[in-house]
């Protein structure tokens, strides 16, 4: 798979490309990273990317002819793949627009900077727009990095383990249950029996039923999206009635 970035910024990216799972990625040839600097398609003598707004008000707006510049010299006239504006304006990113943008042999990365973006580039250079959350960075680099790792971590090989992807927190719609290592017993803290017991079918439940409780407590909203199992359903009504006859204990 391969990511063409586009930034005033490449730098940034460079020590966690060259850092544990995707440094060992691209060793692998699993994963291509380029990263191409905008300010190299800027045709004045000062290379200037940005701009003040038309209409006026505060702040810069990264210029349109360095962009399509580049875009154009590095993807060709008709690009058929995804190319990616990261903005606070996007479409909120999740795990399954990871999963789906996994499937993709090729995909372009946008990072806005400054007050935002000509809205040419929106229009007529991009495919898509992306959000990584309800909250404003300074610029789009950091969400390009996290969309490049969420990603990889889908493609076969990037993992050590074959299933690695398939035990996750989403995975499954929910939260992930609770993992133990060694040492059993640490500073008082013990291991929960189940997982020492070497039951393999009681282990599952334990996991499955942590991760149902889990996802009860801290994201309700996850269950709007899953199909559960009657078993599930059960217990979710249980956890249901003991936390109302919590409730009336307190009061
Ligand atoms: Cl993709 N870019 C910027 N600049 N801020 C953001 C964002 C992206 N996603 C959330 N906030």
């Amino acid at each position: 798979m391969r990511f063409d970035i586009f930034t005033l910024f490449p730098e940034v990216f460079t020590p966690y490309l060259e850092s544990s799972i995707l440094k060992r990625a691209i060793a692998n040839d699993l994963l291509e990273v380029y990263l191409f600097n905008i300010r190299d398609w800027a045709g004045d003598k000062h290379h200037t990317t940005d701009d003040t707004p038309y209409g006026g008000g505060g702040g810069m707006v990264m210029k349109p002819e360095p962009v399509f510049a580049a875009f154009e010299s590095i993807l060709g006239e008709n690009p058929a793949f995804p190319r990616i504006l990261l903005t606070p304006q996007g479409k909120p990113y999740n795990h399954s627009i990871a999963r789906e943008l996994s499937t993709e042999n090729r995909i372009v990365l946008l990072c806005g900077h400054y007050e935002g973006v000509d809205e040419r580039i929106r229009q007529h250079l991009v495919s898509d727009e992306i959000s990584i959350g309800d909250y404003v960075l300074t610029g789009g680099e950091l969400a390009a990095m996290i969309l490049v790792d969420s990603i990889s971590r889908f493609l076969p090989g990037v993992l050590g383990d074959p299933d690695g992807a398939l035990d996750d927190s989403f995975a499954s719609g929910l939260l992930e249950y609770p993992q133990y290592t060694r040492p059993e017993e640490f500073r008082g803290w013990k291991v929960p029996d189940v997982l020492l017991s070497g039951n393999h079918a009681a282990i599952d439940r334990w996991r499955r039923e942590q991760a149902l409780e889990r996802t009860f407590i801290r994201r309700p909203d996850l269950f709007n999206n899953i199909e559960l199992s009657k078993k599930d359903n059960e217990f979710l009504k249980d956890l249901e009635q003991n936390q109302e006859s919590n409730e009336g204990d307190k009061k």
